[in-house]
């Protein structure tokens, strides 16, 4: 006598023999019927007290030699090993250079940012380009050009070092290769935007700190009292910063409340000037408000309902970093307020 064999017991086990061989069905995944993006990062606020408390120590306690470079790297805590980063595809980290230091020549296909908080008589060279570094000012080292950094000053610096290292590890693409010399020769030297900005390849390298206040301010007197004023770091023929982020300087005004607002890129803020208040989570379980001032950092979560609020008497300058470039790559950045999330529905 046979016994028959129940259909989902046959199913059960074609499964196992698909597991054997490293394959599954498509009825083993769960799909959910309506599905959006839910943020793993953790609202983050560092204060620069803390931060730069920790620099100093950075610095009497490794050279930039051992370290390689002597970075303190923001670290969120929602993103759970192999190790952690500030966003899933940016990170953000503050460096020393002390007088007399190099940071030596190298190159990796990492696209990196640099922002100068404080110190200067440092030069940045990029391709045998050298940029003097003064606070405010962003320079670009994109990816797989030779960079090296020397302190010739008698003080610190410190500047803000963005990378897309998260999203290049993920995609297992990254490379990394040391110059033959602790330095790289120098062709040119530019100190201001008249020297010429452009890196070899014709796109945008420098910026300085003032011409982008200069350009805010400009904004800020014809925009509309509900108009955000935001300068975005962009090439002449409109190319992001870089092609894996975004950089952008927003003026807040005295007063000013922004529009809530969610994109699915997520933001690494800076805070170059002002004091104000910014709520992530609006109006949610798990609404946070920062109360921020002059450098201290933040991170705010993709796909999350946040307001900045300058609560002082003077304009607020926040310097922010996102991942927009690479989300528009792929056709999934949105962004909506309020308004357009309820007009959509
Ligand atoms: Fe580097």
């Amino acid at each position: 006598m046979t016994t028959a064999i129940e259909p989902q017991d046959a199913l059960a086990a074609f499964d196992q023999e698909l597991q054997r061989s490293s394959l599954q069905g498509h009825w083993k995944m769960e799909l959910p019927s309506f599905l959006e993006p839910k943020s793993r990062l953790h609202p983050m606020h560092w204060r620069w007290s803390q931060l730069h408390e920790f620099l100093r120590r950075s610095g009497d306690l490794i050279s930039v030699n051992e370290a390689g470079r002597r970075t303190v790297q923001l670290m969120n805590p929602g993103i759970t090993g192999p190790r952690q980063w500030t966003t899933h595809n940016l990170q953000m980290s503050f460096q020393l250079v002390l007088p007399g230091e190099v940071a030596t020549a190298h190159r990796h296909t990492m696209n990196a940012i640099r922002f100068v908080i404080s110190g200067g008589g440092t030069y940045t060279t990029v391709d045998g380009e050298s940029f003097l570094m003064e606070p405010g000012d962003l320079i670009l080292t994109p990816g797989w050009t030779w960079h090296d950094h020397i302190n010739e000053s008698e003080e610190p610096i410190v500047w803000i070092d963005g990378l897309d290292v998260p999203l290049q590890f993920a995609m297992n693409a990254a490379f990394i290769e040391e110059f033959s010399a602790p330095q790289q020769p120098v062709k040119r030297i530019v100190r201001t935007a008249a020297d010429g900005t452009e890196g070899p390849d014709g796109s945008t390298w420098y910026w300085k700190g003032p011409d982008a206040e200069e350009r805010l301010k400009k904004l800020a007197k014809t925009a509309r009292p509900d108009e955000p004023v935001v300068f975005e770091y962009r090439h002449p023929d409109g190319r992001p910063t870089l092609p894996t982020l975004l950089c952008t300087m927003q003026l807040l005004r005295p007063g000013e409340v922004t529009t809530p607002r969610r994109h699915t890129a997520a933001g690494i803020y800076h805070v170059v000037s002002g004091t104000g208040v910014t709520t992530i989570g609006l109006g949610g379980n798990a609404e946070t408000t920062f109360e921020w001032q002059s450098r201290d950092a933040m991170v705010v979560p993709n796909w999350t309902w946040h307001q900045h609020q300058n609560r002082g008497s003077e304009v607020a300058l926040l310097f922010s970093m996102n991942d927009q470039p690479t989300l528009e790559s792929m056709g999934l950045y949105r962004q909506e307020t309020r308004e357009t999330a309820a007009a959509a529905r």
